[in-house]
């Protein structure tokens, strides 16, 4: 009777144990911006939230600039709104990168924001973008409001004009990734972005061993954090089957009222 229970006590413990764990590994927070644009222009408003599978973990926003490093919202920039941080006036000392960041470690997706005094803007993704998705960016002047037509630049060189001022890339494989930049004639050129185009995620729990293009915006921080909270999930898990088939074992030897305790137990609980 007591080997019994206290078998049942161990794999309860362990299934906890595991849950804890498991809830624990998929909280990750992801960062976005709205509106969702890697260049703004000066006086512009941005709203920034840290979206998070759990929201007691409490995550903070943070951002290197030329100015300062690792400064959080609030503290001299921005204002905090639960998990939202709002900047109602841009200045051009607000580019720079910005992350979430919880006590624990680990951090979210990084973001780019670049803020011009200038009046083009190139509008393109802030998050990366998968591989075979469509891409559109869109070319704007701080006083048009309507589009006009625009020259846009890869790396330096011309790929098209458009006489709407937006350009949408089909299928976007890894050729695509570069330093995008636009040019409205008579208004100026707008700041250059760098889009990062990644791979379809796969199902594969190493990320190690997912495949010959491993995403090269994952920090490696993030990939470590999660190779080990994999193996000390299945660590345990281990040891909690070879525990409770041992347990079980002894309890065979012993005598053989296994099926009836089995079933008059959940009555006595
Ligand atoms: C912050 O920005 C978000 C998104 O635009 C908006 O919904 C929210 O009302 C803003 N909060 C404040 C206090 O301005
Ligand atoms: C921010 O700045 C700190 C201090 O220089 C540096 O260690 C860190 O890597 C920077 N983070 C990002 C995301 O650039
Ligand atoms: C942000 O910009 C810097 C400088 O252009 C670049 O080195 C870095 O890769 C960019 N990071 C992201 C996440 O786009």
């Amino acid at each position: 009777m007591s080997v019994s229970s206290r078998m049942e006590e161990t794999s309860l413990l362990c299934l906890l144990f595991l849950i804890s764990l498991l809830s624990c590994s998929t909280n990750q927070a992801r960062l976005t911006v709205s509106p969702s644009s890697s260049q703004l222009f000066k006086e512009d408003f941005v709203s920034l939230s840290c979206e998070e599978d759990d929201s007691s973990a409490g995550w903070t926003l943070r951002r290197n600039t030329s100015r300062e490093q690792r400064t959080q919202c609030g503290d001299g920039w921005g204002k905090n709104y639960g998990s939202s941080c709002n900047i109602t006036h841009l200045y051009t000392w607000d580019s720079g990168v910005y992350w979430c960041e919880s006590r624990e470690g680990p951090i979210s997706n990084m973001v780019n924001l670049t803020v011009t005094g200038g009046s083009v803007i190139l509008q393109s993704p802030v998050l990366p973008v998968m591989e075979g998705d469509d891409v559109t960016l869109l070319c704007k002047t701080k006083t048009t409001p309507s589009n006009l037509p625009a020259a846009f630049y890869k790396d330096g060189s011309l790929i098209r004009k458009q006489p709407t001022g937006h350009m949408t890339i089909q299928h976007v494989s890894r050729s695509d990734e570069g330093l995008y930049k636009c040019d409205i004639s008579g208004h100026g050129e707008s700041p250059s972005s760098w889009i990062t185009v990644t791979g379809k995620p796969t199902t594969t729990v190493m990320p190690f061993t997912s495949g010959p293009t491993p995403s090269p915006n994952l920090p490696f921080l993030q990939i470590a954090f999660r190779v080990v909270l994999h193996l000390v999930v299945f660590c345990p898990y281990f040891i909690c089957t070879l525990l409770v088939v041992s347990l079980f074992r002894h309890r065979a030897k012993g005598n053989d009222l296994c099926a009836s305790n089995l079933a008059t137990q959940p009555e006595q609980g």
